[in-house]
């Protein structure tokens, strides 16, 4: 059983632990690699521009003159499946692997559909198809480190339960629909990939977390990282009684990932849901339901090419 009692702001010691962070440009990806480089760990913080990234690590050597070096950086484009490939395979090489946090996504999608140079709907490949890649390219890396990964969900599933059953959106495309159908997918395949996981008798743990609702305009301003507008400030301050800091926004992300009595295909997010200390909370009904998960699974096989190695994780 997972403990209550969890201090976000004093992590079990991570020393010689390696991550990969998807999105650590920016937002939660960013606090959740400065938590876990503090805690001893090394960080592959990762993103698609390698400007913001270079700006956000040195953000974080700044702002942690002790630890800032254990974070390096690494280009990945969870949109396009060649780049997901390519730094798959630069990490896998490079040794120890003991976490995935599966943190990066398109939170504001175009209003009209879009499609990757791979030909899949935009926000969903961002999202979904980039993460589902990545983690069956990574996984014998994991197995090898009695690893973890960490779906990102959403509350807004609670509300929206839209049923991916045209997972890419080819009718009836809207923005907000595509990324809740996108957090239903990644929750779905993430408590989908722990059954898998234990089915197969593979040494990987896969949880799911959210962040409540974390906003920038409640977040600390930080050249490189996170520069609000006035208006925004304002406008988020005026929520503050729901909202929390992306710092916060953090801690069920990286207590997902690194707490040791975490059992996998557990569910984490805020206490009030909305905001507050991390704990275990209840995944939404549509994205527990195993015959919708196996759906997506199907889907994104055929869509990544990947199917993961479970045989030769559990080997290894
Ligand atoms: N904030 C919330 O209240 C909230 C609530 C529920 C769930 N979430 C989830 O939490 C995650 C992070 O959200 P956030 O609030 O931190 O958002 P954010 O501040 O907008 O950060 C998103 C991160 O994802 C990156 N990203 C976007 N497209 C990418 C791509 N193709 N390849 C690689 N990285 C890409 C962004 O990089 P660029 O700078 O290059 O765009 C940025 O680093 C998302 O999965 C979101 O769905 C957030």
């Amino acid at each position: 059983m997972a403990r209550q009692a969890w201090n976000p702001e004093q992590l079990p010691d991570l020393t010689g632990r390696s991550y990969l962070v998807t999105g650590s440009n920016a937002g939660l990806g960013f606090f959740s690699s400065e938590q876990l480089v503090r805690a001893g760990a090394s960080v592959y913080m990762t993103g698609r521009s390698p400007n913001r990234l270079m700006d956000a690590r040195a953000a974080l050597r700044r702002r942690n003159p002790d630890a800032g070096e254990r974070a390096h950086t690494l280009l990945l484009d969870t949109s396009n499946l060649g780049s997901v490939r390519a730094a798959a395979a630069t990490v896998a090489g490079r040794g120890r692997l003991d976490g995935l946090l599966l943190n990066a996504g398109i939170v504001h999608p175009p209003k009209e559909r879009e499609t990757t140079r791979d030909g899949h709907e935009l926000v969903f490949a961002t999202n979904v198809l980039g993460h589902f890649a990545l983690a069956g390219e990574l996984l014998t890396s994991l197995a090898a480190a009695s690893g973890r990964m960490v779906w990102l969900g959403s509350m807004s599933t609670s509300m929206w339960k839209y049923d991916p059953v045209d997972p890419q959106l080819v009718e009836g495309y809207t923005g907000w629909r595509a990324y809740v159908q996108s957090k239903v997918a990644t929750t779905a395949l993430g408590l989908e990939a722990d059954r898998r996981l234990r089915a197969a008798g593979v040494d990987v743990r896969s949880e799911v977390a959210h962040p409540g609702y974390a906003t920038s305009g409640r977040t600390a301003g930080i050249v490189g990282v996170n520069s609000p507008s006035r208006l925004s400030r304002f406008a988020d301050n005026l929520q503050a009684p729901i909202t929390q800091s992306k710092e916060h926004g953090a801690w069920p992300l990286v207590r997902a990932l690194v707490d040791p009595d975490a059992e996998g295909g557990q569910f984490w997010g805020p206490k009030t849901v909305v905001r507050g200390e991390p704990r275990r909370g209840k995944a939404s009904k549509i994205t527990r339901d195993p015959e919708i998960a196996a759906r997506l699974w199907r889907v994104c096989e055929e869509a990544t090419g990947v199917s993961w190695p479970l045989e030769k994780a559990a080997a290894v």
